[in-house]
């Protein structure tokens, strides 16, 4: 039986943190063993909100695709690409366009919502409004079955699925309605107790060496009850025993960790000591991947080029479909 097809995609906004890691990306390492996968760099999304000033998306996208491969997503298993590199998804999306009401867009719920937060820019724009469509044309290009993302994202693969079964009602069944794969996003705190964020400037990243790493977490916010060494703590409100419960084995949270803190037996910094012990085994070797690879573009540069040889091979197909159904 044939492998059931997986599509996703990131934005390049921006560096990928242990939020990421411990999100998406295992997730995304898990089902390259499974299903045959694309996952792609939507730069087109970026330049959606940050049209104005475009000058990060390619760096940014180079950096994610270095976090991606740092982080164990196999190109061997996964096919990865770039969305401005295939063309075939414009016009796949600006066909779509004809069919798709305008109030369909304008309803999608993150599209008044991402505009009332990011006041600061003009997103009264045709392709902000566009995204999910956009989005949608990403997805069936591939035919793909099920798209991992996270809980915000679930509108944006319901419209898709609306916009699959009106084009398969008004010309042929061509296009696959895709489900959506919730990510469990784990409770990952930044280093002042916020969930992380690049945003917040507490975020802990894949390319942070060890050191930095270090340096992030002994500062980082505790207890707030416990002010001095000699107050006992309660890590059930601890940002930073939200992290052992990721890091830690149970045996030695519960045998230690937990009644040192309850007891001030032990102080934040000795915790954050076991903390650091059993986290930079797990991200140590992650930062030397990157910086490894991050030597090597010319590298980087052949997997994304074998990746979207491979994913225009499916894209053209489903396209000259696409066309031929609309008469084209
Ligand atoms: N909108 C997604 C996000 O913000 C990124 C994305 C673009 C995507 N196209 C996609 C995700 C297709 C899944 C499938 O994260
Ligand atoms: Fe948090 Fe550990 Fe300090 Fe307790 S001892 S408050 S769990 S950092």
């Amino acid at each position: 039986m044939a492998k059931g097809r997986v599509l996703s995609g990131m934005r390049p906004t921006g560096r990928l943190h242990l939020g990421h890691l411990f999100g998406a990306l295992d997730n995304w390492r898990k089902l390259q063993e499974e299903y045959e996968c694309f996952f792609f760099v939507a730069d087109w999304h970026a330049l959606t909100s940050d049209y104005a000033d475009p000058s990060g998306i390619k760096a940014n996208t180079l950096e994610i695709v270095l976090d991606w491969l740092a982080a164990g997503i196999d190109p061997e298993k996964a096919t990865l690409f770039v969305q401005s590199k295939m063309p075939e998804h414009a016009e796949l999306h600006v066909l779509l366009s004809m069919i798709t009401p305008l109030p369909w867009l304008e309803r999608v719920p993150t599209y008044k919502e991402q505009m009332q937060e990011m006041k600061d820019k003009d997103l009264n724009t045709y392709g902000f409004l566009g995204y999910p469509l956009l989005q949608a044309a990403d997805i069936v290009i591939y035919k793909a079955d099920s798209v991992p993302v996270g809980v915000d994202q679930v509108p944006h693969v319901e419209l898709c699925r609306e916009i699959a079964r009106r084009f398969n009602f008004l010309y042929k069944p061509v296009l696959v309605e895709p489900q959506a794969l919730l990510t469990e996003f784990p409770k990952i705190p930044g280093t002042d107790g916020r969930k992380m964020s690049k945003s917040y400037g507490n975020a802990i990243f894949l390319a942070d060496s060890p050191e930095v790493v270090e340096a992030k977490i002994k500062p980082m916010v505790t207890d707030p009850a416990r002010k001095r060494r000699f107050d006992p703590g309660n890590p059930d409100v601890c940002p930073v025993y939200d992290l052992h419960k990721i890091f830690t084995p149970k045996e030695e949270r519960d045998s230690y960790v937990v009644p040192g803190c309850r007891t001030a037996a032990i102080g934040c910094l000795d915790c954050k000591g076991v903390l650091l012990k059993h986290m930079l085994p797990v991200v140590t070797p992650v930062y030397e991947n990157r910086l490894e690879l991050s030597r090597k573009p010319e590298r980087v540069q052949g997997i994304l080029e074998e990746g979207t040889a491979r994913a225009k091979r499916v894209a053209k197909e489903t396209l000259a479909e696409v066309r031929e159904a609309m008469a084209l």
